[in-house]
C-alpha cells in the first residue's frame, strides 16, 4: 500500500467501524434519562473526549453521530463560542429553543438542518417510539464546554426543554409567532429546498453560507449535492478541509499526488475529510443519485470552479 493510500484511510470514517461511546457527555452519571451515545469522526465536539485516537483531528469544526434512546434528552444548553447543526440521520428527534420560560420545539427529520446560532439556548429529546439519530457539528476545532441551564439536578423541567408543559409550543410552518418566526429560519427543511443545477453536472441545495443560503455561514458552509450515477467532478483543491457526509448512496473519493490517484469508496452514514492543500475529486460508481453533505471549513463562498470529469 503506498503512503498516500495509507495517509487517505486515516481520513475516512466507516460508521460500521467506528463506536458508539455511551460515557461521552459530563453530568450524565446517575440520570437515565440523559444517557445517550456520541460517535466521534472530526474531533470531540460536545464532549470532553479530546483525545481519541480514532477521530480526526478538527480544523474548522467538529462532526460527530448522536443517538438519543427513546423517551432520552439533552438539557437546555448553550455554546458561547460557536455554532451548531443538527442533521437528521434517522428518525425524528425534538429540539426545543428557549425564549424566556417558553421553549418552541420542532421536529428535525432525515436531511432536514438545524442550525443554532452562538449562544442560542438548546434542548433536545426523542418523543419518539424507536431510537433517533442526528449528526452534529460545532463551528471550533476545540470549543468550549456548553453551560447546562436546565440540569435534572437543579430544575424540575429539564424533561420539557427547560419550560414548564403549558409553556412549550409546537413549531408550525404556518404560524405567525414571532418566536417560531425566528426558529423556522434556522431551520432548514429537505422537502422545502430549491435543487440548483451545477454546470459540472450535479445538482445541490444551499443549505449553510453562500448566495442563497438557507442559513448564514460562521465557521464553515454546507451544500447537499446530488450527484447522479456516472458524473464526477475533476480534481480540485481548498486552502480549507472538506468533508463530505454521506446520506445516500456510494461515493467514490480520490487523492492525487505527483500524477497518481488513490480512492476510497464510501456510503451511507460514513464521511472522509479532505485535508487543506489536499488534490480531490469526487464520483458516483453506483446506479443511483448520491446525496451526500459537503461541509466546508470557511464562511467565504465558494471558490471552486468545479468541472465535469
Ligand atoms: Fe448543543
Amino acid at each position: 500500500m503506498s503512503d498516500v493510500q495509507k495517509e487517505m484511510k486515516k481520513f475516512v470514517g466507516r460508521h460500521a467501524e467506528k463506536q458508539w461511546d455511551w460515557n461521552a457527555f459530563s453530568r450524565t452519571d446517575g440520570y437515565a434519562e440523559l444517557r445517550r451515545a456520541q460517535m466521534r469522526y472530526v474531533g470531540a465536539g460536545g464532549s470532553p473526549k479530546v483525545d481519541d485516537p480514532d477521530t480526526i483531528k478538527p480544523e474548522h469544526f467538529t462532526l460527530s453521530f448522536l443517538e438519543l434512546p427513546q423517551g432520552n434528552y439533552g438539557a437546555m444548553h448553550t455554546h458561547a463560542d460557536c455554532e451548531e447543526t443538527f442533521h437528521g440521520i434517522q428518525g425524528y428527534t425534538s429540539v426545543g429553543w428557549a425564549f424566556d420560560d417558553e421553549a418552541v420545539v420542532a421536529k428535525v427529520g432525515p436531511k432536514d438542518l438545524l442550525w443554532q446560532p452562538i449562544g442560542r439556548p438548546h434542548a433536545y429529546k426523542n418523543v419518539m417510539s424507536e431510537p433517533v439519530m442526528l449528526s452534529i457539528m460545532v463551528g471550533s476545532g476545540k470549543p468550549l464546554p456548553p453551560v447546562i441551564h436546565t440540569h435534572p439536578d437543579s430544575s424540575p423541567y429539564a424533561a420539557t426543554f427547560g419550560a414548564t408543559p403549558d409553556k412549550v409550543i409546537e413549531f408550525s410552518s404556518r404560524s405567525e409567532d414571532p418566536r417560531i418566526k425566528e426558529y423556522a429560519k434556522h431551520l432548514v427543511r429537505y422537502s422545502q429546498q430549491k435543487i440548483h443545477a451545477h454546470s459540472a453536472g450535479f445538482g445541490y441545495m444551499k443549505y449553510v453560507g453562500g448566495d442563497g443560503a438557507a442559513v448564514p455561514a460562521v465557521h464553515y458552509r454546507e451544500d447537499l449535492i446530488h450527484l447522479p450515477a456516472g458524473k464526477g467532478v475533476k480534481t480540485y483543491e481548498r486552502e480549507v478541509e472538506d468533508v463530505y457526509l454521506v446520506f445516500e448512496g456510494l461515493l467514490t473519493v480520490g487523492w492525487e499526488e505527483d500524477g497518481k490517484v488513490v480512492e476510497q469508496q464510501i456510503g451511507p452514514r460514513d464521511i472522509i475529510f479532505n485535508p487543506p492543500g489536499r488534490k480531490h475529486y469526487f464520483r458516483n460508481d453506483g446506479l443511483d443519485t448520491t446525496q451526500f453533505m459537503m461541509v466546508t471549513g470557511t464562511r467565504t463562498p465558494e471558490t471552486v470552479k468545479f468541472q465535469a470529469a
